[in-house]
């Protein structure tokens, strides 16, 4: 079971804030934002005399808030095709668990989300990587590249869309070309949409709008990102195939439920999602914008202009990533400040892949941003001369 390399350097970060140093995260997707009052609200006033268990599906209000807030980005599920989670990381084991025997494999377009590596080795599944290249930010490959890593266990595709780590957003004809792949060789499609709101050019076409895939598309879902409550740990498991559903649903038995509390504090947002989301999403766009234009002053780095989400992987002029990030936190400061970021290594399955990239995740205010990125670029012309 592989640690979370984005927690690797943390334990430095600490040590090195002690010695007076200032330290800005960009290795962490936890949101800065404050949450909503009425999450707040909605927990003091509810006066429950007994803390009880919620029905292992779910409290029935809050998949019902599902459904409407499923319904207003045009998705149409009925409440028997949705399953509450303990966040989207359930939402993905227990997809995983669904779709595969033990030692069945799943194909992920690398460098993906760290810790499906980690869901993968609860699930006994093993994740097949199709790489993904820096060159077009990211975004899929052709069919022709995609089949030659199906084999007769692989049971589905699991993508992020919007994506974490590279902030790409997949177009309406990428998604076909996972449509297609999906009816040819009879595979599931996890579609991981935690980000689906952080789109910040287009509109975000999901997987659930492809009919002819209805039996086979997997939403994963989470209230954590799009509306600032990650510690809520309140996700969705929602698929119109009745056969996955009840297979999901005896895992969600064997763990009882998922905390009653949070269910309830989280349905005045899925129930009225513009009113919470719009102010955030525009937080994240304004920051993007700051970290792109910012990048362009970089010397000898590759970058692109994130799509959705709230991260960037970039290419440094850098043998080694790991090593650079190191550094970063435990020797350099400029102004008694530095900064903490995620090699990128952990993103990938590939040995070796993502070694002269980083991750930054977009979690500190504008002008905090702007600090971080400075200390990056002076790290980097003293890290070239050492
Ligand atoms: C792509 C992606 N999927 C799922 C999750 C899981 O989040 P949670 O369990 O808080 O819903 C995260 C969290 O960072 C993520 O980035």
């Amino acid at each position: 079971m592989q640690a979370s390399p984005l927690r690797k350097l943390a334990a430095t970060a600490e040590a090195r804030k002690k010695q007076g140093i200032k330290v800005y995260h960009l290795n962490i997707g936890q949101p800065d934002l404050p949450t909503a009052s009425i999450v707040y609200e909605t927990i003091y006033n509810l006066g429950k005399p007994t803390l009880a268990y919620a029905p292992s599906a779910g409290i029935i209000q809050t998949i019902s808030a599902w459904k409407n807030y499923f319904k207003h980005v045009g998705i149409d599920f009925q409440e028997d095709e949705i399953i509450v989670t303990s966040g989207g990381s359930e939402a993905i084991i227990f997809a995983m668990c669904s779709i595969c025997d033990a030692g069945d494999e799943i194909i992920v377009f690398e460098p993906f989300y760290t810790n499906y590596n980690g869901f993968a080795t609860i699930a006994d599944v093993n994740l097949h990587p199709v790489p993904l290249s820096i060159s077009n930010g990211f975004h899929l490959p052709d069919v022709s590249e995609i089949e030659p890593h199906i084999n007769e266990r692989t049971k589905g595709i699991l993508f992020t869309n919007p994506s974490n780590p590279t902030g790409t957003i997949y177009t309406k004809d990428e998604l076909k070309r996972l449509v297609m792949i999906a009816k040819k060789y009879n595979l599931f499609l996890l579609s991981d949409e935690v980000y689906r709101e952080f789109n910040f050019d287009s509109d975000f076409y999901s997987i659930m709008n492809f009919e002819e895939v209805r039996n086979q598309a997997i939403l994963l879902d989470s209230c954590s990102k799009r509306f600032n409550v990650c510690g809520a740990r309140i996700g969705a498991l929602a698929s119109h195939n009745k056969d996955i559903i009840n297979s999901a649903f005896k895992f969600a038995m064997a763990r009882l439920s998922v905390a009653t509390i949070e269910q309830l504090a989280i349905i005045p947002l899925l129930n009225n999602p513009d009113e919470y989301i719009t102010p955030i999403v525009n937080e994240f766009r304004k920051r993007r914008d700051v970290v792109y234009e910012y990048l362009k002053t970089i010397p000898n780095i590759t970058y692109y202009k994130p799509e959705g989400a709230f991260y960037i992987v970039i290419g440094l002029p850098v043998d080694d990533s790991e090593k650079f990030c190191r550094w970063l936190i435990e020797d350099f400061e400029y102004n008694k400040e530095t900064v903490l970021i995620a090699p990128a290594q952990g993103f990938y399955a590939t040995p070796g892949k993502g070694a002269n990239e980083v991750r930054l995740a977009f979690t500190i205010k504008t002008e905090e941003l702007l600090k971080a990125l400075q200390i990056i670029k002076v790290a980097l012309e003293k890290y070239n001369k050492k």
